[in-house]
């Protein structure tokens, strides 16, 4: 085996050093006199129209043979009337563009250029919910430093990412996108996200400007219908959706965007409680925030402007400053100023925090520094990156079952290697792929004949579509000459995303036929699932010997596969999500209330239960996931029964390696107050260490809980400590039974 040889003890937590916060003015300025003087000087030399122009985004059309912009967004170039574009991308196309700006638009304004830079730039990573099923902050980080790296390369400023939305619900396709479940693990993602993209400052060439979103609780859309209403009670949007912004905006994020849905009556792209409110008067936000594609003029769809007129003033006022292709605000805004319902000061205020934004990249300075083609030549799939790539995918799959020791695979096995999806380059790269190219991807096929050679045969068994089983016959015939099955299903890589969410979380198509079949040959079946949420496995377990989620990987996908089925990386990733039992458990997760019918799991006479069909429990817990080895908890301590409101609690486990494999355990701790002004959660993750073992080896780890940790929004919507007793839980995973209790003392 080998394994990280560093020791990750408490490595984990807070590892992004911190960013300079926001600066706390709203009124665009930066609080560097130089940069503000060029920003200013600008400003004073714009006419109304120049200014309303800097905050127009217009995109680039994605051509068959590469990118191209209407002429007529051509001509607003040259007019002074576009601040930004996006989707452009290449250094030497961007610079193409600049160049318009820049030589020949009255006043010479660099354009900022922007894009869907998620999970990888060229170099595709694990979509973004299987890097959060790594729990490695460090290794997310340097992602999407390998990212800023590539796109700035490419001439590309800004990323729209995070995206810090949590999701309880995994129809909604864009569960893949962020972080999962859960507030604390997707706020210290946030962290390291807006750390990775930005560095410790901008201002460098591989740095860009980060953007959080979708503000605020996108992924609450009813029913996980994309898009779709969302209502959530104020405290549950401050304790559970805003937490994550929040962080973001702490870590120093430059932009937000505004999200598509409704919130409680009143859109989020026309929401002043959210956008001034909490953004700017709450948490001192002093970027800028970008309206989602269309959404401004959504708002006529919504219901709430009779007019694009209407919709502007609302969205401005609220608080968007820019307008990404609603193509609304130039010229709404002239006439809202010219009739005096917008003061043209507030037009200064947007503008400056978009020139601002580019003085801080220093395009001010040099419009051109971020198109060198030899740059980007050199910088897109450099060998590290790949490497970075393959490492944060194998960090991020999930053994789920493993009887009879089916995996590891011995190394010299005849393998029979089933399903379309192995074989498949664009399912590795999923959606939002940015520049990612299919030809760049390495199949899974690939990965594991790099090992098997002639030991390894493949069959396509069937892809994901109904009716598919011509190809059932050979897979099982392939099977009955192995020692071994490796079956590969799921979703392909358009079944996730934006507009992508599902009814049904069963696997697709033929696949699950195809799984019975081959477990009537008696082999041992090992399943790799490739997805892009939690899925419903209760009729795949019983089916197969080990299933190990692989999410969708990303560019060196296969070799990582290959790396964790032969033993060569033991898995050590966690369930950023719940896996429900059935989709009618959904919404399902973790730290959900107590109710007044606490009902623990049992046989229905003994314990009412909530379903007469399915238990309250999902099939996996948050927090899940084995490894080759097994590691036991054991003696949790805490340093002191009261816990001063000002102080800090010590919580030690002692854990063990009691498995035949070096591996690498990530120690969860949860809390749970159990009296409070307002129901509290079950339990709350407040911790989290990555630790490596060697096979025998044991270790205390420690967590620090600070009395602060345990705030939240009470009975009187202050946040805050109340004092009583706590319970506080350390393992393996959500369910973890180690537990000890404590006071949390008066002020
Ligand atoms: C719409 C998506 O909701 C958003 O996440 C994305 O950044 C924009 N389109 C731009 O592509």
């Amino acid at each position: 085996m080998h394994l990280r040889a560093s020791v990750l003890l408490g490595l984990t937590i807070g590892l992004a050093a911190p960013l300079a916060a926001q600066t706390g003015k709203t009124d665009g300025s930066i609080g560097d006199p130089q940069l503000d003087a060029k920003v200013n000087a600008i400003l004073s030399r714009m006419t109304l129209e120049e200014k309303v122009g800097q905050l127009m985004q217009y995109a680039s059309d994605d051509h068959p043979t590469g990118p191209a912009t209407k002429e007529d967004v051509l001509g607003k170039i040259r007019a002074g009337l576009c601040g930004s574009m996006l989707n452009v991308t290449g250094a030497a196309y961007s610079k193409t563009l600049q160049e318009v700006a820049v030589h020949q638009s009255r006043l010479g304004v660099p354009l900022l250029f922007g894009y869907d830079v998620i999970h990888g730039y060229r170099t595709i990573f694990p979509i973004n919910l299987g890097q959060a099923a790594s729990w490695d902050l460090a290794a997310i980080e340097n992602s999407d430093r390998v990212a800023a790296r590539e796109a700035t390369s490419a001439g590309v400023h800004w990323t729209f990412a995070p995206m810090v939305d949590i999701a309880r619900d995994p129809r909604w396709g864009r569960m893949s996108e962020g972080s999962g479940e859960d507030t604390f693990l997707g706020s210290a993602i946030a962290r390291a996200r807006v750390h990775g993209f930005q560095g410790d400052h901008l201002g460098g060439i591989d740095t860009m400007l980060a953007c959080a979103k979708h503000f605020a609780a996108y992924g609450a859309a009813q029913a996980g219908r994309d898009y779709f209403t969302t209502e959530v009670s104020e405290r549950t949007l401050r304790e559970v959706y805003l937490p994550p912004f929040h962080a973001a905006v702490e870590a120093g994020v430059s932009t937000l965007m505004a999200a598509f849905n409704d919130l409680d009556g009143t859109p989020a792209s026309a929401n002043p409680f959210l956008l001034d409110q909490v953004l700017r008067k709450e948490w001192g936000f002093s970027g800028f925030v970008v309206s989602d594609w269309a959404s401004i003029k959504q708002l006529e769809d919504h219901g709430v402007a009779s007019s694009p007129r209407e919709a502007a003033r609302l969205a401005f006022t609220a608080g968007v400053d820019m307008d990404m292709a609603n193509q609304l605000y130039y010229p709404q805004l002239l006439g809202l100023v010219k009739d005096g319902v917008i003061p043209a000061e507030r037009v200064d205020v947007s503008a400056r925090r978009i020139l601002a934004a580019k003085a801080k990249l220093g395009l001010l300075d040099d419009p051109f520094r971020f198109n060198d083609p030899a740059r980007e030549k050199a910088e897109l799939l450099k060998p590290a990156n790949l490497e970075a790539a393959r490492d944060l995918a194998r960090r991020s799959f999930v053994l789920l079952k493993n009887e009879g020791h089916a995996l590891p695979l011995k190394k010299t096995a005849k393998v029979a290697l089933i399903g379309a999806l192995a074989d498949s380059q664009i399912d590795l790269l999923g959606t939002w792929r940015a520049r990612g190219e299919t030809t760049d991807a390495i199949t899974i096929r690939k990965g594991l004949s790099d090992v098997y050679g002639s030991r390894l045969t493949y069959a396509r068994g069937c892809g994901v579509q109904p009716n598919d089983r011509e190809d059932f016959a050979a897979a099982k015939a392939a099977a009955e000459k192995a020692d071994v099955v490796v079956a590969v299903v799921g979703e392909s890589w358009d079944m996730t995303g934006e507009g992508h969410s599902r009814s049904n979380l069963d696997l697709p198509g033929e696949q699950t036929e195809l799984l019975a079949e081959l477990h009537r040959t008696g082999k041992p079946v090992v399943v790799v699932l490739m997805c892009g949420r939690a899925l419903t496995l209760e009729k795949v377990l019983p089916l197969a010997d080990a299933v190990m989620v692989a999410w969708i990987p990303g560019t060196m996908g296969g070799p990582a596969v290959a790396d964790v089925l032969t033993g060569d990386y033991n898995p050590s990733g966690k369930l950023p999500v719940t896996f429900p039992r059935n989709v009618g458990q959904v919404p399902i997760f973790y730290n959900s209330k107590s109710s007044g019918r606490p009902q623990p799991e049992g046989p229905r006479e003994q314990y009412k239960s909530n379903y007469i069909d399915v238990a309250n429990s999902p099939l996996f817990p948050f927090g899940y996931g084995l490894s080759y080895t097994h590691f036991r908890y054991s003696q949790l301590r805490v340093n002191r029964a009261k816990l001063p409101a000002d102080g800090t609690l010590e919580v030690t486990v002692t854990l063990e390696n009691r498995g035949d494999y070096d591996g690498e355990e990530t120690a969860q701790l949860y809390t749970r107050q159990l009296f409070g002004s307002v129901t509290r959660p079950v339990r709350e993750l407040k911790g989290f260490q990555q630790v490596f073992l060697k096979k025998g080896e044991q270790r205390d780890v420690t967590f620090t809980v600070k009395a602060t940790d345990l705030a939240f929004w009470r009975a009187d919507m202050t946040y805050g400590t109340e004092p009583g007793s706590f319970e506080v839980f350390v393992g393996g995973n959500s369910d973890a039974n180690l537990s000890e209790v404590f006071e949390l003392a008066a002020n």
